[in-house]
């Protein structure tokens, strides 16, 4: 790996105490994590993880940027969807790790200029750090904005969640000609190492064994994405839940040319495969099985409502028409515009490999994103 850019002492400072957190856990473990508890502390360990401990930044300034931060318009387009589904149910918005508060600012804009606000938006933000940055973006529409630390009971409207099914914990499995195998981490002279032990029963080994995965593939398989649909799943009464992120069905997602997985990490805008690099300090991710995404919220009673590449789905919502909004003539606002359009609808950068699935209960409409080319038989 190429040298990464240096973290300042206090950065420094936190990922020493989180690899040392994380050493601690897998002494006291007997020697050996699942690589997706190694994901989880990374990430989310109170006051140090990536997430929980503000060190992460969204934006040209930080380790990665997403569809809200590159153009007001994605918000805009994703207001659409949002309005047919109130419409349709009427019901609030629930919005899952909202990060800068980008895309419910765009969104509730858009559905204010629609005459369709809904009574209330709820986010549920884990990181001190990133509520207070959202509080102070949405304070325009502060009577509306509720902040939850956890999942409500029950919900109707519209679940949205961008690029959050693929910022939880991934299990990772060696299918090898001797059997199955899960990749764990241990500590071998003061450095975490990679480390597998046999699989042969629970939970991740009855999803392993049931793929159709050629011998000497290591993947991943998140229970914790599954996991989290299944509860969304339990908590909707009605209305729809809409995940955006990149990913493809399970064909493409262990097809023999993706045969060392999908994992990858985020630290100021280098992409790489160490995730024991600098942990606290760097985002950790893995594309996201959107076939098991369907499968379990079919099996939880919810419906496929739709399936598509992000390109799909923000055209079906209207975002040329968006764009047409900016006048050309006014070369300075519409070229900037344009080429934000581009970079979300390119099928070389976000177009395609992102996806949005829609799972819902007692919808019964088509849903307008889905309206041309929807992908559902490829799940
Ligand atoms: C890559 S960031 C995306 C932020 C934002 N949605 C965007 O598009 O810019 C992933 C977010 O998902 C949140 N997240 C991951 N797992 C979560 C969970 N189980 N519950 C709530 N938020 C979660 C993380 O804390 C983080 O804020």
């Amino acid at each position: 790996m190429s040298p990464l850019p240096a973290p300042d002492p206090a950065a420094l400072e936190y990922s020493t105490q989180t690899a040392a957190l994380i050493s601690r856990e897998i002494e006291s473990a007997g020697g050996w994590i699942p690589f997706s508890r190694f994901m989880e502390l990374a990430l989310y360990a109170p006051g140090l993880g990536y997430y929980s401990a503000g060190m992460h930044k969204f934006g040209a300034a930080g380790d990665f940027v997403t569809a809200p931060e590159i153009s007001a318009l994605f918000g805009q387009a994703l207001a659409q969807q949002a309005a047919q589904v109130l419409g349709l149910n009427a019901g609030n918005i629930l919005e899952i790790g909202p990060g800068s508060g980008r895309l419910a600012f765009d969104l509730l804009s858009e559905l204010e200029r629609l005459g369709q606000l809904p009574e209330r938006y709820f986010l549920l933000e884990v990181s001190a750090d990133l509520r207070q940055r959202q509080q102070h973006l949405l304070d325009r529409f502060a009577p509306r904005v509720e902040w939850l630390d956890t999942l409500p009971a029950s919900f109707s409207g519209l679940i949205i969640g961008n690029e959050v099914l693929d910022a939880m914990p991934v299990h990772i499995v060696a299918w090898r000609e001797d059997g199955l195998f899960e990749r764990g981490v241990s500590v071998a002279d003061d450095r975490f190492a990679w480390s597998d032990r046999t699989l042969t029963s629970g939970a991740l080994f009855d999803i392993a064994a049931s793929l159709d995965v050629p011998p000497g593939t290591i993947s991943e398989i998140s229970l914790a994405a599954g996991g989290f649909v299944a509860t969304l799943a339990g908590l909707l009464d009605k209305g729809a839940i809409l995940m955006l992120d990149y990913g493809f069905g399970q064909n493409e997602y262990y097809h023999p040319q993706r045969s060392s997985g999908t994992l990858m990490c985020h630290y100021r805008h280098y992409a790489h495969d160490d995730p024991f690099y600098l942990p606290g300090l760097q985002d950790i991710t893995s594309h996201v099985d959107f076939t098991a995404i369907a499968e379990t919220g079919i099996s939880h009673g919810l419906n496929l409502l739709g399936y598509t590449s992000q390109a799909h789905f923000l055209i079906n919502c209207g975002i040329t028409d968006l764009l047409a909004r900016a006048s050309p003539e006014q070369a300075s606002a519409y070229l900037p515009l344009a080429a934000q359009v581009q970079k979300l609808l390119n099928p070389a950068e976000m177009g395609e490999l992102f996806k949005v699935i829609a799972l819902g209960k007692g919808v019964d409409t088509p849903l307008l994103g889905f309206a041309r080319g929807d992908k559902s038989h490829m799940l």
